[in-house]
């Protein structure tokens, strides 16, 4: 069985016989209160706009992103999902080099690889220390740093003051700074995190959004790459003007005003988080990194036996991300998302039942 990458509950569903929704999938990281019934009601109200091709210019969804994240909407270009943001900006950018902090999300790899562009891959030191780390490095002009805000696997989090260095950093040598906030949105101090406001004053940071994870509309996609106006109006010209369909417009539309589903949302994570810190938290049996969002990264010792463990798992129809396939971590590093209080009991229990069994 394997469980390279996240989310495949098709194809977990065909490897178990479980029907996909009967699968507990805690190896993406979706909101578990969503999509949100704003969001659904929207899809049904305007289902008849499909015979039309979408508004190319995404007017009515970048005006709900501008209110939400107080941006004006020329900064704003939609996307389908957060990984066409992070292909759209590299193909733009065309970076001689693409700087990536790893363990990675393995897009930014990818999309520099389809752009041609070098590859250098830097350790996340243990002392999140990126400025320190990138100085040692030799960043040229027209080079690209990636940093994921919060991080995955890890969950490290970095302060809009401290990316701001970064951004310094990146001025200082003619090269910019790509920051994925795809999960920022979990987070109720996001301002504290977030650069989204410096796009309007630098040329110099790219953000990057995802609609997929804090909606859980990864079925349908959407996302938008936040930068300073001349970009996007630059990077318009060379994309595919119809990639972000008529439906996941309105959905995100009605999402992004929807503030009763995210405040929900920051309730049930504030609780299940100190539920997690209670019990994976106090294992001897695992490496604990605190997770600052909807997801835990932990290192399970030398004596766990992880095949096992995983079909022990897999037989009780839940899947977990292992991080085996990251460079620098193995099987023995496991991503799980934070789900519903049951579910979670039901896969600490499965792994207390384990433990039990050895
Ligand atoms: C850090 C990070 N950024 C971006 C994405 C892509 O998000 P989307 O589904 O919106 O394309 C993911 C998906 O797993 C992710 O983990």
């Amino acid at each position: 069985m394997t469980h390279g990458h996240g989310g495949r509950v098709y194809e977990y569903a065909e490897q178990t016989g479980v029907a996909p929704h009967e699968l507990l999938d805690f190896s993406a990281n979706m909101n578990p209160l969503g999509p949100p019934a704003t969001a659904l009601a929207a899809i049904s109200e305007h289902l008849a706009e499909i015979r039309h091709y979408p508004d190319a210019r995404h007017l009515e969804v970048r005006e709900a992103i501008g209110e939400r994240f107080g941006l004006p909407t020329d900064c704003i270009m939609c996307t389908n999902g957060a990984a066409e943001a992070i292909d759209i900006a590299i193909r733009h950018l065309r970076p001689g080099t693409v700087w990536i902090f790893e363990p990675a999300f393995a897009e930014y790899a990818q999309a520099a690889a389809r752009s041609h562009c070098h590859i250098e891959r830097l350790p996340l030191a243990e002392n999140l220390n990126v400025c320190e780390a990138l100085c040692a490095a030799s960043v040229r002009e027209g080079d690209v740093i990636v940093l994921n805000n919060p991080h995955n696997p890890t969950g490290a989090i970095w302060t809009a003051r401290q990316v701001a260095l970064v951004i310094s950093f990146a001025t200082e040598r003619h090269a910019k700074v790509l920051v994925d906030e795809s999960f920022l949105d979990f987070r109720p101090d996001e301002e504290s995190y977030s650069v989204l406001s410096q796009v309007i004053m630098t040329k110099d940071v790219l953000v990057v959004r995802s609609a997929t994870k804090i909606y859980a509309i990864p079925g349908l996609r959407f996302g938008f790459l936040a930068a300073h106006p001349s970009f996007i109006h630059e990077i318009a010209k060379h994309r595919d003007p119809w990639s972000v369909n008529q439906l996941a417009q309105r959905a995100a539309q009605a999402a992004y005003r929807d503030r009763g589903f995210l405040d929900a949302t920051h309730a049930w994570l504030a609780t299940e988080s100190a539920w997690v810190h209670a019990t994976w938290g106090k294992r001897q049996d695992v490496v604990w990194y605190p997770p600052s969002v909807n997801y835990v990264f932990c290192q399970l010792a030398d004596d766990i036996p992880i095949s096992a463990m995983l079909q022990s798992f897999a037989d009780r129809g839940i899947f977990v991300r292992t991080c085996g396939n990251y460079h620098g971590l193995s099987d023995r590093h496991i991503r799980f998302a934070i789900r519903l209080h049951a579910d979670n009991e039901r896969l600490y229990d499965a792994f207390c039942a384990l433990i039990a069994s050895l």
